[in-house]
């Protein structure tokens, strides 16, 4: 099981999608896991985005997502970081597939609803940076066993 940092960005809080986006994980069999409403200080963004610091779009990036509260989530599930980043769609909103959030939901390249961690060590740190201890929790689903094949032991 993988957990990842999923945060819907300041647009999708203020056009009201949350609940839409939300959908979409639990549709999917994922687990919300971890959930809170906030806002991100300048420090956290800068932390968060450190490795896109010497780029061009870096402060616009920074202002866009501490202008207005994002929720961000916790999700687990086999796979999820995969599975969340395909769902999200490409980065900007312009090239991203229809089917997708970023695809479905918006037009824009740098209003584009969505993060998600892209990698194992990336879930990590992110989760650390927007979750304190006790925040994701560890609890069983009834459902668990008609989302994922348990006859061999694992999730599958
Ligand atoms: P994210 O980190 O937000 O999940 O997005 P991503 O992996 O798909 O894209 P990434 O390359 O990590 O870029 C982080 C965010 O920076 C903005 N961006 N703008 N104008 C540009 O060329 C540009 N490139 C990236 C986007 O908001 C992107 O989500
Ligand atoms: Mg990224």
């Amino acid at each position: 099981m993988e957990t990842t940092l999923i945060i819907l960005k300041p647009d999708a809080v203020q056009r009201g999608l949350m609940g839409r986006i939300v959908s979409r994980f639990e549709d999917k069999g994922l687990q919300i896991v971890g959930c809170k409403l906030m806002q991100i200080s300048q420090e956290l963004a800068a932390t968060h985005y450190e490795a896109h610091k010497a780029r061009p779009f870096y402060p616009g990036l920074v202002k866009f997502m501490t202008s207005s509260p994002v929720l961000v989530m916790a999700v687990r599930g086999v796979g999820t970081i995969g599975i969340s980043r395909s769902m999200m769609g490409a980065t900007f909103g312009s090239k991203a597939d229809a089917g997708t959030i970023r695809g479905d939901f918006g037009v824009s390249n740098s209003f584009n609803l969505i993060h998600g961690s892209d990698s194992p060590e990336a879930a990590e740190r992110e989760l650390g940076l927007f979750f304190n201890a006790g925040e994701v929790l560890d609890f069983p689903r009834a459902i668990e066993g008609w989302v994922y094949d348990m006859s061999g032991g694992d999730p599958e």
